[in-house]
């Protein structure tokens, strides 16, 4: 358990978590809801939010799908294999609705945008198809699909974010929770179907941020990770109040953000998730410096070490550029923890890209890295302008390899925690032993450690006796 839970915060190979934290024994309930997301932090966020819109028409939560009149899955595009293992639920939820007729299924999020109509058409059974931008119009489409009709929303939009729905928090430990602060991509990457599923990027009202923040920490709440795909580029202005004399605000930039969030209580932790390297600015390091519960740890998706593929990624950043960006973060943060995504074999990648990839990640020694191989997305400008020309064998050939550096890195960083003091907040019990419990520490570093008096939600002050790839064990200090 605790190595997975290293990979909570970005990483799109979730999948399949429903939840049980909801009463499914009161009767007055219209019907009853379960869902299914998958694919990264942001898809299971939204899941929160549509959670919270069916509780608040009067739909009833369930754990259990074989008890719901309504099952959703929130679904992810990013790869291949993430719309094939949708797909493959899928076909176990059409059994069900086979037995269960009335019953309806709903493609919530990113390959429902992808797939608009056609979902209906290639996935019998299923019967409401809703894009991210569109699940207010969620109670609406199911009275629809009731009356036997095929009800599809994926009309995206230029401002919807959900800014005044409390999220009603799924599958939670009570302890940490993600806030979306903003929505859609910008940056067109050549080969990311992310624009076009959650189309463009717009910034969450900043008011509305910190009472969710706050108020997740007045329920009891010790970490707020703050999610977006490009979070650096977060930016609010304020309407003028023309109430209080029309004047207009300061607007808010991402790095004012951390700080407003920070300021709510040192006993507040916050983290942020995902930076692109384009736009993370000395701003921010200066205010994860300034603040103690911000916590120093960086997700720098790099991509690719060579900057003739990142040119044809369209990361807009050079290898050069990207090293100086990690020297940066190093000067200025010397223990911060830095983690990356990866992708062999995209289009035209030769045998000596992938060996610079290897040696960027040399020069980096990520703590943490997600690494892929590449999944041509149609649609996608990479796409659409260059040929899929690595062949699979050697895409596969080159992850495992750096898959291979990668491990030894992360047991170095491990390694290099071992006598070490850190503080971890602790999210849950061990799931190998009852006696233990688990946390993680500044650099998102999963710790296990000896129960004695300490519970779910302490911050806790431990010394790094030993460790593996994936955890560290420590004692009280
Ligand atoms: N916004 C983030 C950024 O700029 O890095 C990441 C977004 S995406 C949800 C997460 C990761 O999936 C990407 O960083 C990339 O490594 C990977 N990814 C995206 N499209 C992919 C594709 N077509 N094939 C393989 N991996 C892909
Ligand atoms: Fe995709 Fe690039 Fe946007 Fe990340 S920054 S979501 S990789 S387009
Ligand atoms: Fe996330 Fe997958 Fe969509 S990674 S934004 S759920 S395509």
């Amino acid at each position: 358990m605790p190595e997975l839970l290293t990979t909570t915060m970005h990483d799109e190979t979730r999948q399949g978590e429903a939840y049980a934290s909801f009463a499914n024994d009161v009767q007055s309930y219209k019907k009853h809801f379960y869902i299914e997301s998958y694919g990264c932090a942001m898809n299971f966020a939204d899941s929160e939010v549509v959670a919270s819109i069916l509780i608040g028409n009067g739909f009833g939560a369930t754990a259990n799908y074989e008890e719901a009149d309504l099952i959703f899955i929130n679904t992810c595009s990013i790869r291949e294999k993430a719309e094939a293992t949708v797909r493959k639920r899928l076909t176990e939820f059409r059994q069900l609705k086979k037995q269960k007729p009335g019953m309806l299924v709903g493609v919530l999020g990113c390959m429902a945008e992808r797939l608009k109509e056609k979902f209906i058409q290639e996935e019998k059974l299923v019967d409401i198809v809703v894009g991210p931008d569109a699940y207010r119009t969620l109670p609406g489409l199911i009275e629809e699909a009731e009356t036997g009709q095929k009800a599809v929303n994926v009309l995206l939009s230029r401002d919807e974010t959900y800014a005044d729905i409390a999220p009603v928090r799924l599958n939670s430990n009570g302890v940490t929770a993600f806030v979306s602060i903003m929505r859609g991509c910008n940056n067109m990457c050549s080969f990311c179907v992310v624009p076009f599923t959650r189309g463009r990027e717009r910034s969450r009202d900043a008011g509305s941020i910190i009472n969710e923040c706050k108020t997740l920490f007045e329920e009891g709440y010790k970490e707020v990770t703050l999610l977006g795909q490009n979070v650096d580029s977060y930016y609010w202005t304020a309407s003028p109040n023309l109430s209080k004399g029309g004047a207009q605000e300061d607007p808010v930039s991402f790095a004012k953000l951390l700080e407003m969030v920070a300021q709510i209580s040192p006993l507040l932790r916050v983290r942020f998730s995902t930076s692109h390297p384009k736009d993370i600015t000395d701003d921010v390091l200066y205010t994860i410096l300034k603040y103690d519960n911000i916590c120093n740890y960086i997700h720098l998706p790099v991509q690719s070490g060579s900057s003739r593929v990142l040119q044809m990624m369209n990361r807009t950043y050079s290898r050069e550029w990207y090293i100086a960006k990690v020297d940066r973060i190093r000067e200025l943060i010397p223990d911060c923890g830095l983690s990356t995504d990866m992708i062999t074999g995209f289009c035209t990648e030769t045998e000596e890209d992938h060996q610079q990839s290897l040696s960027l990640m040399e020069y980096c020694k990520y703590d943490l890295a997600y690494m892929y191989f590449y999944s041509e997305r149609p649609g996608t400008l990479a796409a659409r302008r260059f040929e899929d020309d690595v062949p699979e064998e050697i895409k596969i050939k080159r992850l495992q390899e750096m898959i291979a550096l990668h491990r030894i890195h992360s047991l170095q960083s491990m390694q290099r925690d071992v006598g070490k003091i850190c503080k971890v907040l602790v999210e849950g019990t061990s799931k190998k032993s009852e006696e233990e419990l688990y946390g993680r520490n500044d650099q998102n570093k999963v710790v296990v450690f000896p129960k004695d008096n300490h519970k779910k939600g302490d911050y806790v002050t431990l010394k790094i006796i030993s460790c593996t790839a994936g955890t560290l064990r420590g004692i009280a200090s």
